[in-house]
């Protein structure tokens, strides 16, 4: 008989994916689903951008790119670091991968040994557990319930640090909450990692997508956790291009190097033409991304209101993404028809099956009273998922 590999096989399948099949195959059967679960804008790749990656076609440039980047850029990720993130970098600090998760999945391997501990808090998005065992490493989770906004203090931080923890995976703005950290915040947070030998990962995929006059702050902009500090980013989410496969790291020339190494073995470049179009999304100005963060923010506030209307729902005010992450645990013991709802994979089984709603199961991002709906979709779609979401939970005795 065949064996596999033990470690591949520990790993789970990306419960989000897992969602969005189910989703297409009651979709096939002819079932009008309205799906909530997308991880990606749905708008389309500005027009500017579609055309950068036209004319690198055109103009053969569609060979291999040095290993870590095209080096123009590698120079527009340098000057958008310094002039949005107070970050100084040289082309030594810079990879760019096949989007920010290959880049996150580069570092965990490159920093991490057997045993090593990477600790992030829950909710958390999908993949860093499983890319935590991919590194070997053990994951450590802290828990930021509804009641705290979905944000840990740094008594749980220095809490969950020991001599074994090499990584701390910070996201803001976060997937699946919404939840931003201000810049108190997460000062807060550095004074704790000030004298630890804990590097930190800091995940900012989402800084574009922000409300309501908050303001980013990037963890690597502090002094003291400069060299410890690595900053992911991409442009999957702020420019609409999640198929377009880039994301970039930036941070310590000895770490950047080892992920380097690893990439150069594995994948080689990003995609030449990809980062083409990258580097026009990162140097020409447009109004599109504001136009398109301005319409999540209306569907934000219309989904938002909405949902703490219905009674046991708890639903904090997203700073961010385009994601609601809500508490519906006091639906939790109530049935309908002899069918339980006892957790969140019940509770979303009930409304896709009983409305056609597809919801993800908060436990996927671990935490098992919640549910994400992602609002990266049109008005119409929201506006009738609310009402489906309503009178199913309304059936529910
Ligand atoms: C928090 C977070 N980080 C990273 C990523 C990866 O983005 P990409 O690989 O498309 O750049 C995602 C995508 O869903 C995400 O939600």
């Amino acid at each position: 008989m065949n064996t596999y590999s033990e470690l591949i096989s520990s790993i789970e399948e990306s419960r989000t994916m897992a969602v969005s099949s189910l989703i297409k195959k009651l979709k096939a059967e002819g079932k009008n689903v309205l799906s909530f679960s997308a991880g990606e804008p749905d708008f389309p790749t500005p027009d500017f951008i579609k055309q950068a990656a036209i004319k690198a076609i055109h103009e053969n440039f569609t060979r291999y790119t040095p290993n870590e980047g095209h080096p123009p850029l590698i120079n527009a990720i340098i000057k958008k670091f310094r002039e949005e993130n107070n970050l100084e970098f040289n082309p030594n600090n810079i990879l760019v991968s096949d989007g920010a998760k290959h880049s996150i999945y580069n570092l965990l391997m490159a920093l991490c040994n057997p045993g090593d501990e990477v600790i992030f808090q829950a909710p958390y998005w999908v993949s860093y557990p499983e890319m935590a065992k991919l590194a070997q490493a053990v994951p450590v989770v802290i828990k930021a319930g509804v009641e705290q906004d979905y944000k840990i203090t740094p008594l749980q931080l220095e809490k969950a640090i020991t001599p074994k923890t090499k990584v701390f995976i910070f996201n803001t703005p976060s997937n699946p909450t919404g939840a931003i950290y201000s810049k108190e915040e997460i000062l807060k947070l550095a004074e704790v990692l000030k004298d630890k030998n804990v590097y930190v990962i800091s995940d900012e995929i989402y800084e574009k997508i922000i409300f309501d006059n908050e303001e980013h702050f990037s963890i690597g902009s502090i002094d003291y956790l400069n060299e410890k500090v690595i900053t992911v980013n991409g442009v999957s989410k702020a420019y609409a291009m999640t198929g377009w496969r880039i994301g970039y790291a930036g941070g310590n020339t000895e770490v950047i190097k080892l992920a380097r190494n690893l990439q150069s073995h594995s994948t080689s470049n990003a995609p030449s033409i990809s980062q083409a179009a990258a580097l026009a999304a990162l140097t020409q100005t447009t109004d599109e991304i504001s136009n398109m963060v301005e319409q999540f923010k209306t569907r934000r506030d219309f989904i938002h209101n909405s949902l703490n209307e219905i009674k046991g729902i708890k639903c904090p005010l997203p700073k961010g993404a385009f994601y609601v992450f809500f508490d519906v645990s006091e639906y939790y013991g109530s049935h309908i028809n002899g069918y339980k709802v006892n957790d969140s994979n019940s509770f979303c089984n009930y409304l896709l099956n009983e409305e056609h709603v597809g919801l993800v199961p908060g436990a996927a991002f671990g935490n098992d009273n919640c549910v994400r709906m992602s609002y990266a979709c049109s008005m119409d779609e929201l506006k009738e998922g609310f009402a489906r979401i309503s009178r199913g939970l309304a059936k529910l005795n």
